[in-house]
């Protein structure tokens, strides 16, 4: 049997962060230039059940038997397996990689979810809507960062542009004018749960104050919505600038996200802002497409230690 290949994007989120968490909309859209990778080989002169996991990128390498059941990666290919009914793998070698920055706010816990599952699957010789493979990904999140909204499955999954609302059905976006961003990354690593932590907190003490930021980020996302939908895309820029804002006000940002902002907008980005969990990890720029070199060059001056160009469109170029 030939070996099984899966990947999945990465993502970032073009407005809502946070406030998604709270059951306001939010939009994000996959970044194709960065992957997560799964091969499975099957391994016929072991015995059925013994699966062998290695994530070179971060020194893993155990039998699934030996991770503990609450790791991410075993629950990504145990609960898999329960979606068939079944109890065990053949015996096999999962060889897991990733291009995705971690800790970053693109979505690389999710993208190894993802493309774990739809692996595991197929190496079952099963097929798994993207419906599914974001429900069995969203358990995995779970374990990540306890109050996921779900977007980072969702995006990932369908691997297209969606508009966001915790708990309701996904609604992919009409996109019919591309449009370009550039991200820039802070390098510093900043664990979403730890920001959604503290927001939470805040959130308890103040209610009718981050209550109101969370509304006015959902209109955001709103009017965000209308602007890619009816093909203006240049219309996000400010938008961008104002979502930014009120996530400052929620405590979400850093120095060092504020300067990649400025130093974007001074280089003549149209908007731009955090994306993700904040407090690091990567910010966003809206530009025109001729604009995205330079302003990658002004970001990496400021001092991001990566940029990405990549076109917002429907379908991966
Ligand atoms: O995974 P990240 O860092 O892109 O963050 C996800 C977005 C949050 O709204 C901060 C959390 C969530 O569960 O939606």
């Amino acid at each position: 049997m030939p070996a099984i290949t899966a990947t999945a994007p990465g993502k970032v989120i073009l407005f809502g962060e946070h406030a998604v968490v709270y059951g306001r909309p939010a939009i994000a859209v996959p970044v194709n230039q960065v992957r997560a990778r799964v091969v499975i080989s099957a391994d016929p002169h072991s015995a059925p059940g013994r699966v062998l996991v290695r994530a070179p990128d971060v020194g893993l390498e155990a039998e699934l038997g030996e991770l503990p059941e609450k790791h991410p990666l075993a629950q990504a290919i145990l609960g898999t397996l329960k979606a068939f009914g079944l109890e065990r793998m053949p015996a096999c070698a999962v060889r897991i990689s990733s291009t995705i920055p971690v800790a970053a706010g693109l979505g690389s816990g999710a993208a190894v979810s993802v493309a774990l599952i739809r692996a595991t699957a197929t190496f079952l010789g099963q097929r798994l809507p993207a419906e599914r493979v974001s429900a069995l990904a969203y358990e995995v999140d779970k374990l990540y960062h306890g109050t996921p909204s779900g977007i980072d499955n969702t995006v990932i999954a369908y691997g297209l542009p969606v508009y966001f609302i915790r708990g309701q059905p996904i609604e992919l976006l009409k996109l019919p004018v591309p449009f370009t961003i550039v991200i820039g990354d802070t390098g510093i690593q900043s664990p979403t749960a730890i920001a959604v932590g503290d927001l939470r907190r805040l959130w308890q003490e103040d209610p009718g104050r981050y209550e109101a930021l969370f509304d006015a980020v959902g209109v955001i996302a709103q009017a965000a919505r209308r602007s890619i939908e009816s093909g203006k895309p240049d219309e996000l820029g400010p938008l961008m600038n104002e979502n930014q804002v009120l996530l400052a006000k929620m405590g979400i940002s850093c120095p060092e996200l504020d300067r990649l902002v400025a130093a974007a907008l001074s280089a003549g980005a149209l908007g731009a802002k955090l994306s993700g969990g904040g407090r690091g990890g990567n910010m966003i720029a809206l530009v025109r497409s001729e604009a995205a070199a330079s302003v990658a060059q002004a970001l990496e001056r400021s001092g991001a230690i990566r940029t990405i160009s990549t076109s917002v469109r429907l379908r991966a170029q």
